[in-house]
């Protein structure tokens, strides 16, 4: 068998991310993510980044642009979401080099910062990845307009000395 702790594994641009590719990750539960007790309705995202091992899709990272406005000044995050590891090989940085490679990309669009959505037991860990918690409400769309996120809001600098702009914050789009 090969030992794929020896290796490290490499993240790759995906053509495409299906529903059959997330359940070949995650499963085909009802909540892979575990937020479905928030009722919200969420955005797929339009890029994907993705580990293999052995030809198995074992981890996804993806992103897309969002409309947000900070302090009422209208401007641009890369939201990342759709985090997964396949639960047999979580603990061994997949998630680390899925997000580095969707980081890398993020960093090239335009966007000073990324944002992210995440259950509170997951802040620790994505501050392990360079992320920060925006302890602050967070404005999202929904079909019956805007509603304040119950899940934690994260941001990470895509540029050097990106600070956080302080003021209201409203994502004028679905959540990612
Ligand atoms: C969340 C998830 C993607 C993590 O995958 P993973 O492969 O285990 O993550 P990694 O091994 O890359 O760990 C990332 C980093 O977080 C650290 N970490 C893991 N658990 C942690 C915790 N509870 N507290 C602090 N840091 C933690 C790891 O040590 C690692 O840091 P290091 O590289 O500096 O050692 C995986 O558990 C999963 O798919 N869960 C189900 C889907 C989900 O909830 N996705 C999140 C949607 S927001």
């Amino acid at each position: 068998m090969t030992d794929h702790l020896s290796e490290p594994a490499t993240a790759l641009r995906l053509a495409e991310y299906t529903r059959a590719d997330q359940n070949e990750i995650l499963g085909d539960g009802p909540d892979p993510f575990g937020v479905a007790d928030t009722g919200l309705t969420w955005l797929p995202k339009e890029e994907h980044f993705g580990v293999r091992l052995d030809g198995r899709l074992v981890a996804h990272t993806g992103l897309l642009r969002a409309p947000i406005a900070i302090g009422g000044t209208t401007t641009e995050v890369v939201g990342i979401g759709g985090v997964a590891v396949a639960a047999d090989v979580r603990g061994r940085g997949l998630a680390r080099t899925a997000m580095a490679a969707a980081l890398d990309h993020a960093r090239t669009m335009g966007p000073r910062h990324g944002l992210l959505f995440c259950r509170p037991p997951l802040v620790a860990l994505y501050e392990r990845l360079g992320w920060r918690a925006l302890d602050q409400d967070v404005y999202v769309e929904q079909a019956d307009g805007p509603v304040v996120m119950p899940l934690r809001t994260m941001w990470t600098p895509l540029r050097d000395g990106a600070d956080w702009p302080a003021g209201e914050v409203r994502l004028l789009s679905f959540p990612m």
